[in-house]
């Protein structure tokens, strides 16, 4: 019997739900939020601390809520899925907003402005025309896989595990191009002159969003209440002139 019960407790344990309603969540003062943290300048590592314009927003926003953020980093594409589970309250991981995503989850108001953007060695690869017959690298599971399948004449869309992947295979030779988010592509250009790549155009353009379990629209709205908050008290485009120059919101 107290083995069973054990084994119950274990179980109990492994499935509890933190996809939580909003009072819930105030009870606790602690919001949980998972991120990839491998998508610099938005999310990523600078030795053992996970910073990045998304990081510092998500900062933000949860002390307008009045809570503190305990984050959670995982595979870009396990992190949608996990708020179905109910294994974390939010995401924010520079998601696009797409009619099929918001199928499964409930999109926060937009946080930047941004798209899916061209890089290339030759600079004569500049748009989607340009992509007939060549080989494209993108992350698994982002906006820029399912946009580059799109164009027909492309000869092979090669995915990769983390943006950084696909990256690399472009630097190495082993693709024609790379799509990736502007501004991480841009900086990666900015970063590493050495490395001659080029930027063309944007292949399609996109809103980016946290997510919260669909459905869980207090959630939502206290996020996004919070978010208002920043965009209208300076503080969020400080942030922004910060990490790009600019402020990045949707206009
Ligand atoms: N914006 C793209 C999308 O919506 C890519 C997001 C990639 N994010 C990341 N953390 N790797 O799918």
């Amino acid at each position: 019997m107290k083995r069973i019960l054990t084994a119950l407790a274990l179980v109990l344990a492994c499935t509890a739900s933190f996809a939580r309603p909003l009072p819930d969540i105030q009870k606790s003062g602690k919001l949980l939020v998972a991120t990839e943290g491998a998508f610099a300048p938005f999310n990523h590592f600078e030795g053992s601390k996970l910073t990045g314009f998304e990081v510092e927003l998500a900062d933000l926003v949860a002390r307008k809520m009045g809570l503190a953020i305990e984050w959670k980093t995982l595979g870009f594409d396990a992190l949608l899925t996990g708020l179905g589970q109910d294994r974390w309250d939010v995401v924010i991981a520079s998601h696009g907003i797409t009619e099929e995503r918001a199928k499964a989850v409930s999109f926060m108001a937009p946080h930047y402005c941004s798209g899916g953007l061209i890089v290339a060695k030759d600079p004569k690869i500049r748009a989607a025309k340009d992509l007939a017959g060549k080989t494209v690298a993108v992350q698994t599971g982002t906006s820029y896989l399912e946009n580059v399948k799109k164009v027909s004449a492309v000869k092979e869309v090669k995915n990769f595990p983390g943006d950084g992947d696909a990256r690399a295979a472009l630097v190495t030779g082993r693709v024609d191009a790379w799509v990736s988010d502007r501004f991480v592509a841009l900086e990666t250009l900015r970063k590493n002159p050495g490395l001659k790549l080029h930027a063309g155009e944007l292949l399609f353009t996109e809103k980016i969003a946290a997510a919260a379990a669909k459905g869980n629209a207090p959630l939502v709205q206290a996020w996004n209440q919070g978010l208002a908050a920043i965009l209208a008290d300076g503080s969020y485009a400080q942030l922004s002139k910060r990490y790009f120059g600019e402020d990045v919101r949707c206009k």
